[in-house]
């Protein structure tokens, strides 16, 4: 996808250098700078602090620091615990273990230069699968938008929350997949961003990638979206997951379950764009999800621009007050119309998922 009319990936490998190189998405929408990762200790700490964030992007991260702990240290200790320390970076996303334990299968009993080549082509591997995936969800969820247009014959509105956008995948995001899709086939859309407290990656991420590719957008704050159900201004929802059980329950940024539980209320159908690699196939109870919590200073603090063109935060909150941070939630899988995958859209259920990947 594009900014400032010039195409970009969120990560790729500079063989020249032999550094990762990522948009760092803690300075966007106000500063557009691409960072380098020279070591894992810059892949963790750039999955930690958010420079890179969304599920399959912080799996490609991973696949990546695995790259780059093995031009280190090839040895073997060391990658073993380099690739405990890229799993445990942040708790939620499946996708940082789908992304180490696949590039550990792949690279088991390979040395030296073998070593690096597989897992520099690994790693690219997985990145060109998740924009295949993305495309493909794109294709998928189009047909869903295109069916609304049809009837309505009007502008189609959808209602989006965090940011499951190009920024958070390679390209083409996952819910934005069929966002762009549809804009690209010249169907009326008009995407309401929930702005996503505390860090705003609707505000800062989606709005910002939906105006370089010229999409109508409009930013709400997260609690608007219920009274524009009630007024008739949705017609449906699409967001992401960063972990997806077999049964369907979805596990999502925080405030993803109220969005669902209105639409619930008020029929507008509420779907989930999702790759493969987001599906946990062994865990059974969404209670058992690792929900991650941060630091309260996201919630008490917010980035914004100084007067000096500086990229600042600001306290928002009395300072002695206690603040909870936790930054995802779980919609059951009864409120979501479906799930849009890479192969397809199916019922919220292990039927529906079993017949798509079986
Ligand atoms: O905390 P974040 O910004 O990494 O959370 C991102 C989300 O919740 C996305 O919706 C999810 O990762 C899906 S990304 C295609």
């Amino acid at each position: 996808m594009k900014i400032n009319g010039v195409e970009y990936k969120t990560i790729w490998f500079d063989e020249e250098k032999q550094v990762v190189k990522i948009i760092d998405q803690t300075k966007l929408p106000h500063k557009f700078i691409i960072k380098e990762l020279s070591s894992v200790k810059d892949a963790i700490n750039a999955i930690k602090t958010m420079e890179v964030r969304g599920a399959p992007l912080i799996g490609a991260t991973a696949a990546f620091g695995i790259v780059l702990a093995i031009l280190e240290n090839n040895n073997n200790q060391f990658l073993v615990n380099a690739s405990k320390d890229l799993i445990r970076s942040r708790p939620t996303a499946i996708n940082l273990k789908w992304a180490v334990d696949r590039m550990a299968k792949k690279l088991s009993g390979l040395e030296g230069n073998k070593l690096l080549k597989s897992s520099i082509s690994e790693a690219k591997l997985i990145c060109d699968e998740d924009i295949s995936f993305c495309k493909n969800i794109g294709i998928n969820g189009l047909k869903i938008i295109e069916e609304i247009y049809n009837k309505k014959k009007n502008t189609v509105n959808i209602l989006t929350h965090c940011n499951a956008g190009w920024l958070a995948t390679i390209d083409w995001g996952t819910a934005t997949s069929p966002i762009y899709h549809a804009h690209k086939k010249g169907i009326p859309i008009h995407i309401w961003v929930d702005e996503t407290r505390p860090r705003n990656q609707g505000a800062n991420l989606t709005s910002y990638e939906l105006n370089e590719e010229e999409i109508p957008n409009t930013i709400i704050a997260d609690n608007t979206g219920g009274i524009l159900m009630q007024r008739g201004q949705v017609d449906m929802c699409i967001v992401g997951t960063d972990r997806t059980l077999s049964n369907g329950d979805v596990c999502n940024k925080i405030g993803t379950y109220l969005k669902a539980l209105a639409a619930y209320d008020n029929k507008v159908p509420f779907y989930v764009a999702l790759p493969s690699s987001t599906i946990d196939w062994n865990l059974k109870n969404s209670k058992d999800i690792p929900i991650e919590e941060r630091d309260p200073k996201e919630l008490s603090h917010v980035d914004g621009i100084n007067k000096d063109n500086k990229v600042d935060k600001v306290l928002i909150y009395p300072e002695k007050s206690k603040s909870l941070n936790l930054a995802f939630d779980v919609t059951p899988a009864k409120y979501v119309t479906a799930l849009i995958t890479e192969k397809g859209v199916c019922d919220a259920s292990s039927e529906g998922l079993k017949k798509l990947f079986h």
